[in-house]
């Protein structure tokens, strides 16, 4: 009775107007929702969110690399991201010698900073809406594709009227709300950046993936990095003689802390979203593709793992590619999960039904059947592709001797290609995991949507496993040696190698088979999202949407606040050093913290040192290592990841349930003090109590 009861309560929110806390919304349109933010305790004003004319607190945010957002920190381009943003860089920066990974790096002085080749991060210089200019010359008597190559022409224009790479200034049209509006983004680029600071890994990643995606949750997820520019103040290649970044703005940090209630708000670069898909797809996420691929991932996070824990050389090699395995894989049970426990298909559907009586007699009639077609039509192939993309596509070597082919062909160095290949490169684990992958490729994907070249290649030697082993004993891609004299010439010869031409067929049957299904249904996919979409505002008049997340920057509002798991339990929101302790173990790898932190903890006094926080913002990936900000305006912690039980956010959000959790920034300041005893850093910082 109480379940049915919280159901249909669950119904009436769920497709109510804009519920407390959900929400990305866009900078620039931030004086929409200023009052609502002001109510629940925010001091400042739109103009110092967003402004185009003055300094505000958009121009200390970045994007960090092409996922992850950072920062600043100083006036000198102190950088703050997570460690696990930072993570490949500092891997990349270590070996069995220098194991920055394992004991921490912190630079006591410039010179001592490491850069990063390839890293960039971006500062958002301006967004504005252009749907007018984008959709110039389209009318309605358009086909689709007219109206693409309208949209296409005049974003080309919009771009290369607004970028300007002499000057790092790069720009993108993105469109929101499924195209139905379009959005200029303007940023400078800065491609100098170098590691300043990463705690040891059994802080920085404390709890690994046993605790990742959970609460209570102790890990101290930071790094920091420092921008460079030259001496005007540009974008510019590494230099020696490059100098700190002196940003428009940078954050305070307030070491007040934080308790239940108390206003939050993150600012950064949420990567994907889709709050507005019909049931169809929930369905697909909940029931077809998240339990397929879970399933894919458990097995080679099993051989993995087998791997790492006999050989400390390949745990640092898999390091990397463990986690990011392991993140997805966690993501999507707590996902499907969420889907289930919130019954969101069911409540998509009650609310397509109403939908459906509001749209008769309207344009939007029939649209609910014609997006349940096309997911029908679309999802089998579709599943198809996610099979080739966690299985074929994993294997190691296969993805590695396409690659050299790729630049043989085209006369490119190969080098860094294969000096990074076989830092990180353990054959057994690779070998171990095309069995297991293609094995369950075999038994999985129906016959009609499996490549020829695979069902010719079983029948002709009989297993999975011989198979392996025609591609391992057949190929030279594991022979370094071998890999460093090819040149040119040898191309022919290389696109005979087994695992040039495995990755090769594979790829060609993506291509002709499943591709152009994909796309087809794509493309029809994007008119109807896109009318279903108008359809939506049009049907909720009342309703405040925000337009779902595309890596563009973002504010997400709320408060500090636990949350009840399961029944009869409650979450407090910040968790403390106390918590490590009692997690610490020297025989767990996830919670055997450094010895020193056991000494300084014993020396007593830190008990209550706050370690994370929870609060109601509404993020995903991407608003890793966002700022936390109270309602000064000052910085109180960095953004790292999400409750298990509110994963589903991408999908729904529940007010009761999702929570992001964030490092306390007071934590951040203890361990550069205590364990890096780099606080000369703190000179550079400005702090407000
Ligand atoms: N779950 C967080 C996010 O999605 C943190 C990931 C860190 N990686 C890990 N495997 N522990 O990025
Ligand atoms: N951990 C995620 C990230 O890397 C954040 C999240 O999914 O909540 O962006």
């Amino acid at each position: 009775m109480k379940r049915i009861a919280f159901f249909c309560l669950g119904l009436i929110l769920a497709m109510g107007p804009a519920r407390a806390d959900e929400g990305m919304w866009l900078p620039s349109l931030i004086s929409q929702r200023i009052g609502d933010m002001q109510a629940k305790g925010f001091k400042l004003s739109a103009e110092d969110v967003y402004s185009v004319n003055q300094a505000s607190l958009k121009d200390a945010v970045v994007l960090f690399g092409s996922g992850c957002t950072g920062e600043l920190v100083s006036d000198e381009g102190l950088l703050l991201t997570n460690h696990h943003c930072g993570y490949s860089y500092i891997q990349r920066h270590s070996s069995v010698e220098h194991d920055y990974l394992k004991d921490g790096f912190w630079a006591m002085n410039r010179q001592q900073e490491l850069p990063n080749n390839g890293l960039t991060v971006s500062f958002l210089e301006r967004m504005e809406d252009v749907t007018d200019r984008v959709l110039r010359g389209f009318d309605v008597s358009m086909t689709e594709a007219q109206r693409d190559s309208v949209v296409r022409a005049n974003s080309k224009l919009i771009i290369e009227e607004n970028a300007d790479s002499d000057k790092g200034i790069t720009a993108d049209v993105e469109a929101l709300f499924y195209g139905n509006q379009y959005f200029l983004f303007v940023f400078k680029v800065f491609r100098d950046v170098r590691l300043v600071g990463a705690p040891p890994s059994s802080i920085g990643k404390f709890g690994g993936d046993t605790d990742n995606w959970m609460w209570p949750r102790h890990t101290g997820d930071f790094s920091m990095f420092r921008v460079y520019a030259d001496k005007d103040n540009n974008p510019a290649d590494y230099s020696p003689d490059n100098v700190p970044y002196r940003p428009k703005r940078f954050f305070k940090i307030s070491r007040a802390g934080v308790q239940e209630g108390d206003f939050t708000f993150v600012y950064g670069c949420p990567g994907s979203t889709q709050e507005y898909v019909m049931s169809e797809q929930v369905k697909y996420v909940a029931e077809v593709s998240d339990p397929q691929k879970i399933a894919l991932r458990t097995q080679r996070l099993d051989i993995q793992k087998k791997y790492m824990s006999m050989d400390q050389a390949v745990r640092i090699q898999y390091s990397s590619k463990n986690a990011s395995v392991s993140n997805a894989w966690k993501k999507w049970q707590g996902e499907e999960k969420g889907i289930k426990k919130n019954h969101t298909v069911a409540v998509k559907q009650a609310y397509e039904a109403r939908f459906k009586e509001w749209a008769k007699g309207t344009e939007y009639e029939g649209l609910i059947e014609r997006l349940g077609d096309i997911y029908a039509r679309r999802n089998p192939t579709y599943l198809a592709y996610e099979y080739y993309v966690e299985t074929a596509r994993t294997i190691e070597i296969v993805q590695f001797a396409s690659g050299i082919y790729s630049r043989l062909k085209a006369g490119t160095d190969t080098k860094d290609l294969i000096d990074s290949f076989f830092k990180d490169y353990y054959q057994p684990i690779d070998e171990e995991c095309f069995v297991a992958m293609m094995t369950s490729f075999d038994k999985n994907v129906p016959d009609d949507f499996k490549p020829a070249f695979f069902k010719e290649m079983l029948a002709e030697y009989g297993s999975v496993d011989a198979c392996k082993d025609l591609v391992f004993n057949g190929t030279i891609f594991t022979d370094r040696s071998k890999v460093e004299a090819l040149t040119p010439e040898d191309v022919d010869t290389v696109a005979q190698d087994p695992a040039v031409k495995m990755y090769g067929a594979f790829y060609d049957w993506y291509s002709n088979d499943l591709a152009p299904v994909i796309r087809a249904t794509n493309e029809e996919l994007r008119v109807a999202n896109r009318d279903y979409m108008r359809a939506q505002m049009a049907f909720e008049k009342d309703r405040d949407f925000y337009p779902d997340a595309n890596l563009t920057l973002r504010v997400a509002y709320g408060q500090v606040a636990g949350y009840e798991p399961y029944d009869a339990a409650y979450y407090y929101p910040v968790s403390t050093l106390k918590g490590i302790i009692e997690k610490d173990n020297p025989d767990i790898f996830d919670y055997n913290i450094p010895q020193v932190l056991r000494d300084i903890y014993a020396e007593g006094g830190h008990e209550n040192q706050p370690v994370c926080f929870l609060a109601t913002n509404h993020t995903t990936g991407g608003n890793s290592g966002s700022p936390v900000i109270n309602a000064e305006g000052n910085l109180i912690g960095i953004n790292f990841d999400r409750v298990w039980e509110g994963t589903m956010s991408d999908i729904v959000y529940d007010p009761e349930i999702c929570r992001n959790i964030s490092l306390d920034i007071r934590y951040l300041l203890f361990v550069v003090d205590q364990i890096g005893h780099a606080s000369y850093l703190f000179d550079e910082m400005v702090f407000v109590d």
